[in-house]
Protein backbone atom coordinates (compact mmCIF):
# COMPACT_ATOMS: atom_id res chain seq x y z
CA UNK A 1 0.00 0.00 0.00
CA UNK A 2 1.46 3.22 -1.52
CA UNK A 3 1.17 6.12 1.81
CA UNK A 4 -0.52 8.87 0.53
CA UNK A 5 1.16 11.53 3.18
CA UNK A 6 -1.97 14.19 3.21
CA UNK A 7 -1.48 15.54 6.34
CA UNK A 8 2.34 16.42 6.90
CA UNK A 9 4.06 17.58 10.53
CA UNK A 10 7.18 19.53 10.17
CA UNK A 11 8.61 20.01 13.87
CA UNK A 12 10.46 23.13 14.04
CA UNK A 13 10.70 26.10 12.19
CA UNK A 14 13.67 27.76 11.77
CA UNK A 15 15.21 28.69 8.29
CA UNK A 16 14.83 24.82 7.52
CA UNK A 17 12.00 24.11 9.16
CA UNK A 18 10.13 27.22 7.44
CA UNK A 19 11.51 26.50 4.18
CA UNK A 20 10.06 22.74 4.58
CA UNK A 21 6.70 24.01 5.20
CA UNK A 22 6.70 26.35 2.38
CA UNK A 23 7.63 23.37 -0.39
CA UNK A 24 4.99 21.30 1.53
CA UNK A 25 2.32 23.83 1.29
CA UNK A 26 3.32 24.65 -2.50
CA UNK A 27 2.59 21.30 -3.56
CA UNK A 28 -0.85 21.49 -1.98
CA UNK A 29 -0.21 19.40 0.94
CA UNK A 30 -1.53 20.58 4.62
CA UNK A 31 1.02 21.13 6.86
CA UNK A 32 0.45 21.19 10.49
CA UNK A 33 4.13 23.40 11.95
CA UNK A 34 4.87 23.23 15.82
CA UNK A 35 7.35 25.55 17.54
CA UNK A 36 8.37 25.58 21.15
CA UNK A 37 6.31 28.56 22.42
CA UNK A 38 4.73 31.40 20.52
CA UNK A 39 7.96 33.74 19.21
CA UNK A 40 8.96 30.78 17.42
CA UNK A 41 6.21 30.10 15.67
CA UNK A 42 6.09 33.94 14.37
CA UNK A 43 9.50 33.76 13.08
CA UNK A 44 8.77 30.53 11.14
CA UNK A 45 5.28 32.35 9.92
CA UNK A 46 7.72 35.62 9.10
CA UNK A 47 9.66 33.18 7.31
CA UNK A 48 7.39 31.75 5.20
CA UNK A 49 5.28 35.25 4.76
CA UNK A 50 8.66 36.75 3.40
CA UNK A 51 9.66 34.49 1.17
CA UNK A 52 5.96 33.91 -0.37
CA UNK A 53 5.76 37.70 -0.33
CA UNK A 54 8.95 38.13 -2.83
CA UNK A 55 7.60 35.52 -4.92
CA UNK A 56 4.17 37.29 -5.27
CA UNK A 57 6.56 40.67 -5.78
CA UNK A 58 8.44 38.91 -8.41
CA UNK A 59 4.97 37.73 -10.31
CA UNK A 60 6.00 34.30 -9.68
CA UNK A 61 3.43 33.25 -7.41
CA UNK A 62 -0.20 34.44 -7.66
CA UNK A 63 -1.80 36.16 -4.50
CA UNK A 64 -4.69 34.57 -4.65
CA UNK A 65 -2.21 31.27 -4.89
CA UNK A 66 -0.12 32.61 -1.74
CA UNK A 67 -2.64 33.19 0.26
CA UNK A 68 -4.04 29.14 -0.80
CA UNK A 69 -0.73 28.48 0.29
CA UNK A 70 -0.39 30.11 3.41
CA UNK A 71 -4.27 28.57 4.40
CA UNK A 72 -2.38 24.72 4.35
CA UNK A 73 -0.27 25.96 7.15
CA UNK A 74 -1.72 25.45 10.71
CA UNK A 75 0.89 26.53 13.64
CA UNK A 76 0.96 25.15 17.25
CA UNK A 77 2.99 24.91 19.74
CA UNK A 78 1.61 21.40 20.97
CA UNK A 79 2.80 18.10 19.51
CA UNK A 80 -0.49 16.40 20.47
CA UNK A 81 -1.82 18.67 17.10
CA UNK A 82 0.59 16.10 15.29
CA UNK A 83 -2.11 13.15 16.12
CA UNK A 84 -3.40 13.17 12.48
CA UNK A 85 -0.34 13.71 10.50
CA UNK A 86 0.73 10.84 8.03
CA UNK A 87 3.90 11.85 8.18
CA UNK A 88 6.19 14.13 10.54
CA UNK A 89 9.53 15.70 9.58
CA UNK A 90 11.63 16.78 12.27
CA UNK A 91 13.52 19.79 11.84
CA UNK A 92 14.85 21.04 15.25
CA UNK A 93 18.67 22.05 16.80
CA UNK A 94 21.44 19.20 15.63
CA UNK A 95 21.28 18.03 19.03
CA UNK A 96 20.56 13.55 19.52
CA UNK A 97 19.81 14.10 23.20
CA UNK A 98 16.83 16.88 21.53
CA UNK A 99 15.80 14.70 18.49
CA UNK A 100 15.76 11.24 20.71
CA UNK A 101 13.52 13.22 23.16
CA UNK A 102 10.99 14.39 20.42
CA UNK A 103 11.19 10.80 18.49
CA UNK A 104 10.22 9.29 21.41
CA UNK A 105 7.31 12.04 22.27
CA UNK A 106 6.42 11.61 18.37
CA UNK A 107 6.23 7.83 18.66
CA UNK A 108 3.06 8.05 21.48
CA UNK A 109 1.56 10.81 19.75
CA UNK A 110 1.00 9.45 15.56
CA UNK A 111 -0.67 6.53 14.85
CA UNK A 112 1.81 3.37 14.59
CA UNK A 113 1.75 3.16 10.80
CA UNK A 114 3.13 6.92 10.42
CA UNK A 115 6.45 7.62 9.11
CA UNK A 116 9.03 9.83 11.06
CA UNK A 117 11.38 11.99 9.34
CA UNK A 118 14.49 13.86 10.42
CA UNK A 119 16.28 16.85 8.56
CA UNK A 120 18.97 16.09 10.31
CA UNK A 121 22.11 17.11 8.20
CA UNK A 122 24.74 15.28 9.91
CA UNK A 123 23.54 13.30 12.77
CA UNK A 124 23.07 9.40 12.79
CA UNK A 125 19.54 8.21 11.61
CA UNK A 126 20.32 4.86 13.18
CA UNK A 127 20.83 6.93 16.52
CA UNK A 128 17.56 8.60 16.32
CA UNK A 129 15.54 5.91 15.20
CA UNK A 130 16.14 3.52 18.06
CA UNK A 131 14.35 6.32 20.53
CA UNK A 132 11.05 6.18 18.19
CA UNK A 133 9.65 2.53 18.95
CA UNK A 134 9.19 2.01 15.41
CA UNK A 135 12.86 1.95 13.60
CA UNK A 136 11.64 0.48 10.87
CA UNK A 137 9.44 3.39 9.73
CA UNK A 138 12.19 6.20 10.58
CA UNK A 139 14.07 8.12 7.70
CA UNK A 140 16.69 11.12 6.78
CA UNK A 141 14.50 13.52 4.46
CA UNK A 142 17.55 15.92 4.24
CA UNK A 143 16.50 19.30 2.40
CA UNK A 144 18.88 22.04 1.23
CA UNK A 145 19.10 25.72 1.74
CA UNK A 146 16.93 27.45 0.44
CA UNK A 147 14.63 24.60 0.73
CA UNK A 148 12.00 25.96 -1.56
CA UNK A 149 14.75 26.48 -4.17
CA UNK A 150 17.28 23.21 -4.51
CA UNK A 151 15.92 20.53 -5.90
CA UNK A 152 17.84 17.70 -3.56
CA UNK A 153 16.56 15.78 -0.94
CA UNK A 154 18.64 12.96 0.48
CA UNK A 155 16.20 9.91 1.75
CA UNK A 156 18.58 8.27 4.64
CA UNK A 157 17.75 5.04 4.99
CA UNK A 158 19.18 2.89 8.16
CA UNK A 159 19.88 -1.38 7.96
CA UNK A 160 16.29 -1.41 9.46
CA UNK A 161 14.57 1.10 7.83
CA UNK A 162 11.50 -0.85 5.95
CA UNK A 163 12.09 -0.53 2.19
CA UNK A 164 8.14 0.33 1.40
CA UNK A 165 8.78 3.43 3.76
CA UNK A 166 11.94 4.75 1.44
CA UNK A 167 10.01 3.86 -1.51
CA UNK A 168 6.95 6.18 -0.46
CA UNK A 169 9.43 9.23 1.05
CA UNK A 170 11.39 8.91 -2.66
CA UNK A 171 7.68 9.18 -4.39
CA UNK A 172 6.73 11.61 -2.06
CA UNK A 173 9.92 13.76 -2.82
CA UNK A 174 9.51 13.49 -6.46
CA UNK A 175 5.65 14.99 -5.57
CA UNK A 176 7.50 17.82 -4.19
CA UNK A 177 9.36 18.55 -7.09
CA UNK A 178 12.50 17.59 -5.59
CA UNK A 179 14.93 15.35 -6.71
CA UNK A 180 15.72 12.52 -4.13
CA UNK A 181 18.92 10.00 -4.12
CA UNK A 182 18.72 6.95 -1.42
CA UNK A 183 22.19 6.72 0.61
CA UNK A 184 23.36 4.82 3.87
CA UNK A 185 23.59 6.67 7.66
CA UNK A 186 26.82 8.07 7.57
CA UNK A 187 28.06 11.40 8.63
CA UNK A 188 27.20 14.48 6.27
CA UNK A 189 25.46 12.16 3.71
CA UNK A 190 26.75 12.77 0.15
CA UNK A 191 26.16 16.46 -0.15
CA UNK A 192 27.65 17.34 3.18
CA UNK A 193 30.69 15.31 3.08
CA UNK A 194 31.75 16.74 0.33
CA UNK A 195 30.84 20.18 0.38
CA UNK A 196 31.66 20.96 4.44
CA UNK A 197 35.80 20.07 3.35
CA UNK A 198 36.03 22.55 0.80
CA UNK A 199 34.05 25.26 3.41
CA UNK A 200 36.32 24.74 6.26
CA UNK A 201 39.09 25.07 3.96
CA UNK A 202 37.96 28.73 2.78
CA UNK A 203 37.55 29.58 5.61
CA UNK A 204 40.70 28.37 7.23
CA UNK A 205 42.43 30.32 4.21
CA UNK A 206 40.33 33.29 5.71
CA UNK A 207 41.50 33.30 8.65
CA UNK A 208 45.19 32.95 7.71
CA UNK A 209 44.34 36.14 5.87
CA UNK A 210 45.96 34.41 2.58
CA UNK A 211 42.78 36.30 0.64
CA UNK A 212 40.22 38.63 1.44
CA UNK A 213 36.83 37.22 1.79
CA UNK A 214 35.64 39.33 -1.72
CA UNK A 215 38.58 37.11 -3.71
CA UNK A 216 37.64 33.82 -2.21
CA UNK A 217 33.83 34.13 -2.84
CA UNK A 218 34.76 35.54 -6.40
CA UNK A 219 37.53 32.63 -7.41
CA UNK A 220 35.02 29.94 -6.91
CA UNK A 221 32.02 31.97 -8.52
CA UNK A 222 33.93 33.40 -11.21
CA UNK A 223 36.57 30.67 -11.69
CA UNK A 224 34.12 27.22 -10.85
CA UNK A 225 30.96 28.51 -11.62
CA UNK A 226 29.31 27.81 -8.28
CA UNK A 227 26.15 30.36 -7.50
CA UNK A 228 27.37 31.61 -4.20
CA UNK A 229 31.39 32.11 -2.93
CA UNK A 230 32.22 29.72 0.17
CA UNK A 231 31.82 32.90 3.19
CA UNK A 232 28.98 33.96 1.52
CA UNK A 233 27.35 30.38 1.65
CA UNK A 234 28.00 29.58 5.14
CA UNK A 235 26.58 32.94 5.84
CA UNK A 236 23.25 31.37 4.60
CA UNK A 237 24.10 27.94 6.08
CA UNK A 238 24.71 30.12 9.61
CA UNK A 239 27.85 29.40 11.45
CA UNK A 240 26.65 27.83 13.94
CA UNK A 241 25.01 25.05 11.99
CA UNK A 242 27.90 24.82 9.71
CA UNK A 243 30.06 24.41 13.07
CA UNK A 244 28.18 21.44 14.36
CA UNK A 245 27.94 19.52 11.00
CA UNK A 246 31.83 19.87 11.18
CA UNK A 247 32.06 18.71 14.67
CA UNK A 248 30.16 15.81 13.74
CA UNK A 249 31.52 14.70 10.52
CA UNK A 250 35.05 15.00 12.15
CA UNK A 251 34.21 13.26 15.41
CA UNK A 252 33.23 9.88 12.95
CA UNK A 253 35.83 10.05 10.01
CA UNK A 254 38.51 11.57 12.66
CA UNK A 255 39.28 13.76 8.60
CA UNK A 256 41.03 16.76 9.33
CA UNK A 257 39.37 18.25 6.50
CA UNK A 258 36.35 18.51 8.68
CA UNK A 259 38.13 20.00 12.02
CA UNK A 260 36.67 23.41 12.45
CA UNK A 261 38.65 26.20 11.88
CA UNK A 262 38.87 27.90 15.04
CA UNK A 263 37.94 31.20 14.02
CA UNK A 264 34.64 29.91 13.25
CA UNK A 265 33.79 29.16 16.58
CA UNK A 266 35.04 32.99 17.84
CA UNK A 267 32.49 34.35 15.50
CA UNK A 268 29.71 32.04 16.44
CA UNK A 269 30.55 32.99 19.99
CA UNK A 270 30.91 36.75 19.26
CA UNK A 271 27.26 36.74 17.95
CA UNK A 272 28.20 36.62 14.36
CA UNK A 273 25.89 33.88 12.98
CA UNK A 274 25.34 34.52 9.52
CA UNK A 275 22.51 35.77 7.35
CA UNK A 276 19.90 35.21 10.60
CA UNK A 277 21.89 37.28 12.83
CA UNK A 278 22.63 40.04 10.77
CA UNK A 279 25.94 39.98 10.32
CA UNK A 280 28.41 36.84 9.72
CA UNK A 281 31.76 37.00 7.06
CA UNK A 282 29.26 39.69 5.75
CA UNK A 283 27.07 42.23 7.26
CA UNK A 284 23.41 41.83 5.85
CA UNK A 285 20.58 44.89 5.93
CA UNK A 286 18.06 42.91 8.07
CA UNK A 287 18.23 39.33 9.40
CA UNK A 288 17.83 36.60 6.72
CA UNK A 289 17.84 39.08 4.03
CA UNK A 290 20.09 38.62 1.52
CA UNK A 291 21.03 42.40 0.57
CA UNK A 292 25.10 42.65 1.52
CA UNK A 293 25.69 45.93 3.10
N1 LIG B 1 13.71 31.31 0.07
C1 LIG B 1 12.96 31.10 -1.03
N2 LIG B 1 13.37 31.41 -2.28
C2 LIG B 1 14.57 31.99 -2.39
C3 LIG B 1 15.40 32.26 -1.29
C4 LIG B 1 14.92 31.88 -0.01
N3 LIG B 1 15.64 32.06 1.09
N4 LIG B 1 16.54 32.82 -1.73
C5 LIG B 1 16.41 32.91 -3.07
N5 LIG B 1 15.24 32.42 -3.46
C6 LIG B 1 14.75 32.29 -4.83
C7 LIG B 1 14.47 33.64 -5.44
O1 LIG B 1 13.14 34.07 -5.17
C8 LIG B 1 14.68 33.36 -6.91
O2 LIG B 1 13.54 32.71 -7.44
P1 LIG B 1 13.12 32.89 -8.98
O3 LIG B 1 14.24 32.33 -9.81
O4 LIG B 1 11.87 32.08 -9.08
O5 LIG B 1 12.93 34.35 -9.16
C9 LIG B 1 15.82 32.34 -6.94
O6 LIG B 1 15.81 31.73 -5.63
C10 LIG B 1 17.14 32.99 -7.18
O7 LIG B 1 17.32 33.98 -6.16
P2 LIG B 1 18.02 35.39 -6.39
O8 LIG B 1 17.82 35.83 -7.81
O9 LIG B 1 17.57 36.32 -5.31
O10 LIG B 1 19.54 35.13 -6.05
P3 LIG B 1 20.56 34.15 -6.71
O11 LIG B 1 20.29 33.89 -8.15
O12 LIG B 1 21.85 34.69 -6.27
O13 LIG B 1 20.27 32.76 -5.93
C11 LIG B 1 20.57 31.21 -4.21
C12 LIG B 1 20.31 32.68 -4.56
C13 LIG B 1 19.36 30.37 -4.62
C14 LIG B 1 20.73 31.15 -2.70
C15 LIG B 1 21.84 30.74 -4.98
O14 LIG B 1 22.88 31.64 -4.74
C16 LIG B 1 22.30 29.36 -4.57
O15 LIG B 1 21.78 28.35 -5.04
N6 LIG B 1 23.34 29.29 -3.70
C17 LIG B 1 23.92 28.04 -3.24
C18 LIG B 1 23.09 27.50 -2.10
C19 LIG B 1 23.60 26.17 -1.59
O16 LIG B 1 24.66 25.70 -1.93
N7 LIG B 1 22.79 25.56 -0.71
C20 LIG B 1 23.16 24.34 -0.05
C21 LIG B 1 23.74 24.65 1.29
S1 LIG B 1 24.17 23.19 2.19
C22 LIG B 1 22.76 22.78 2.97
O17 LIG B 1 21.74 23.43 2.88
C23 LIG B 1 22.80 21.55 3.76
C24 LIG B 1 22.40 21.80 5.16
O18 LIG B 1 22.48 20.56 5.86
C25 LIG B 1 23.22 22.81 5.86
Amino acid sequence: MTREFTVVGVVGLGTMGAGIAEVLARSGVRVVAVEVDPAGIERGRGHVEYSTGRAVAKGKLAEDARARLLDLITYSTALTDLADADLVIEAIPESLDLKAGLFAELDRIVRPEVVLASNTSSLSITQISVHAGRPGKVVGLHFFNPAPVQRLTEVVRTVVTEPDVVTDVVDFARRLGKEPVVIGDRAGFIANALLFGYLNHAVAMYESRYATREDLDAAMRFGCGYPMGPLALLDLIGLDTAFEILETMYAQSRNRLHAPTPILKQMITAGLLGRKSGRGFYTYEAPDSPTVV
